[in-house]
């Protein structure tokens, strides 16, 4: 299999399963954004919370957060985003008024009419709204959720009494309005992002900033993720961001794409706080037990939710020769969206029906994220199963009738074991 058909078949299963779909679809679409259908909300919400749980709820150190997407247009004047910091360099074509991202371009000419290209601008990202009735005042739909957080160093110090170095983590929705949106999720105009400013003494940045590198490796072992498809990449010279001294972006091997950009790590200094402390007048500083208030520097590591969930596709998506052929996705059971599918052997046999309904509503009060499937034979439906990345299918059939056992079947091994009922829960192991 080719890499590119690879991630044509990823596309199509996404539709097909209910993972995500094209954004506004039944009117033609929106150009940069998707929908996710209840798989993909589930895995994805699998996803989140793995990171969530990882850095926030098993660490004494790191805050959550959750702030406006809205917020005054000032945030974005002092972070830069106003500025030249936060464009993408934009061309037209002098023939078809066709515009593209310059940098994105093999050639001088038009990739689409081979007409001559006009002047280079700065193309700023940032989506612009208007709040309230008066429409008068300006603000942003936020490019990234970095700001929210600095914006609540403050609230957060005080309330919380952090001692350094501590975190503030946040994840949510981001808006950018991309010049070319393309590579599926990949580059969308409104996504998701996970990510954490952690505030550190300036002399403790390079030593935090590589426990941090470490940190990343393993949350993305946790992913599933192998590591002969990441490599670390330096950020150097103009595709550095305004804010950054030093960023190392950790880039995943996307099929039909390459190694790109999974999330990055970056050091920005004291710049945003100290930024807003001058813009809003409000001190921005952290007092240690002994000695002097000072601003903190910062480390930053980002995810962006719908390319971790990229790479998680691409990663489980599986083809093997069991049976005449088949699809799985091998998720870890963390992040498989369905836990487990409960069958009745026939559809047609009422007792069965209401044997494997009675299983299914009793794994649901301790996992509920089971499914009852009783659509057609018992071997279509372990494809479905699989097709989804559904470790384990629990079958019900006569002998169940008589001795309260059942067929659990493994997704990966495709073995089929017999089982106790009041056994099933301990077996499933999730
Ligand atoms: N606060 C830092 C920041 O926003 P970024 O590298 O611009 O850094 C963070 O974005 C992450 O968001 C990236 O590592 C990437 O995973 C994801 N991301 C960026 N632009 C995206 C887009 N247009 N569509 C989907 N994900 C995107």
């Amino acid at each position: 299999m080719t890499d590119n058909t690879k991630i044509e078949k990823i596309v199509s299963l996404a539709k097909q399963r209910g993972f995500i779909f094209q954004g506004s679809e039944i009117y033609g679409g929106l150009a940069g954004t998707w929908d996710y259908g209840p798989l993909g909300v589930a895995l994805k919400n699998n996803i989140k919370r793995l990171w969530w749980d990882t850095f926030v709820e098993k660490r004494s150190d790191i805050y959550g957060v959750d702030a406006a997407i809205l917020m005054n247009e000032k945030v974005w004047d002092a972070s830069g985003h106003t500025g030249a910091g936060f464009t993408d360099p934009l061309v037209e074509c002098t023939k078809c008024k066709k515009r593209f991202r310059e940098d994105h371009l093999e050639d001088a000419t038009c990739p689409s009419c081979g007409g001559e290209l006009g002047e280079k601008k700065d193309f700023n990202l940032m989506f612009e709204t208007k709040v309230g009735a008066q429409g008068n005042q300006k603000s942003y739909l936020r490019p990234e959720t970095a700001q929210g957080i600095f914006v609540n160093f403050k609230n957060v110090v005080d309330t919380m009494r952090p001692k350094l170095p501590f975190g503030i983590a946040q994840s949510g929705k981001a808006f950018r309005n991309e010049i070319a949106p393309r590579d599926f999720v990949f580059r969308s105009r409104e996504f998701e992002i996970m990510e954490l400013e952690y505030f550190v003494e300036e002399k403790e940045w390079e030593s935090e900033f590589s426990k941090w590198q470490e940190a990343i490796w393993n949350w993305t072992d946790s992913l599933g993720l192998s590591r002969e498809n990441l490599r670390e990449v330096e950020v150097e010279g103009s595709d550095l961001a305004h804010y950054s001294k030093r960023t190392v972006d950790l880039e995943y091997n996307y099929p039909g794409k390459g190694f790109d950009e999974l999330s990055g790590l970056a050091y920005r200094t004291d710049h945003d706080l100290k930024s807003h402390q001058e813009e809003s007048g409000v001190k921005m500083t952290y007092t240690p037990v002994e000695g002097d208030p000072f601003i903190p520097h910062v480390i930053e590591p980002t995810f962006g939710v719908e390319r971790a969930l990229m790479a998680v596709l691409s990663e489980s998506y599986t083809e093997d020769d069991l049976g005449d052929g088949r699809v799985f996705l091998k998720l870890s059971k963390q992040l498989a969206p369905i836990k487990v599918a409960v069958f009745p052997l026939m559809k047609n046999k009422p007792e069965l029906v209401s044997k494997a309904r009675e299983v299914y509503e009793e794994l649901r009060e301790t996992i509920p994220q089971v499914m009852f499937d009783d659509n057609g034979n018992v071997g279509k439906r372990y494809r479905r199963q699989d097709e989804i990345g559904t470790p384990w299918c629990v079958t019900i059939d006569f002998d169940t009738l008589e001795d309260n056992t059942v067929t659990l079947r493994d997704r990966d091994t495709g073995e089929q074991k017999r089982i106790a009922l009041t056994a099933l829960v301990e077996a499933l192991d999730l």
